[in-house]
């Protein structure tokens, strides 16, 4: 009896341990409907290029690396009231990075 029982409680914990990881991962697609619903646009508009994705890649872009990356997902999110919560943030941070910025972690 005493096996069992401390054979389901170290199924649990591995089990929530298992689990650990996939939570902390960034979602990518929820990044990318962010980006899509609340960034694309006003960029479009603000660079005057029409197309939202080229203020990512112009060649003088102001984010050259990943710490200025998630400070100026901050920014935007922060002054423009955006709401975006913090896992918000940074899905929408891992998104952009492995779309346009592609720095090493
Ligand atoms: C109301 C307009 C507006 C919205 C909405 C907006 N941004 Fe921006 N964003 C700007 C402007 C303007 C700049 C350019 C700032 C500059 O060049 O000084 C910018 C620049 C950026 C940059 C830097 C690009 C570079 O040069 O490398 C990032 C990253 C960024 N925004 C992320 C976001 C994200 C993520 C969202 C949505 C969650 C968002 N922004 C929503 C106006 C906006």
């Amino acid at each position: 009896m005493k096996t069992l029982s401390t054979l389901v409680i170290l199924l649990g914990v591995l089990g929530g341990l298992a689990a650990q990881p996939a939570l902390a991962a960034p979602n990518l697609a929820n990044g990318k409907n962010i980006e899509d619903t609340k960034c694309y646009k006003c960029h479009a508009d603000k660079s005057g290029l029409g197309d939202g994705t080229l203020i990512y890649t112009r060649k003088d872009r102001r984010v050259q690396n990943l710490d200025r990356l998630k400070v100026m997902v901050a920014r935007c999110n922060t002054e423009l009231r955006l709401d975006l919560f913090p896992e918000d943030e940074a899905d929408v941070v891992a998104y952009l990075n492995q779309q346009y910025y592609k720095f090493k972690p």
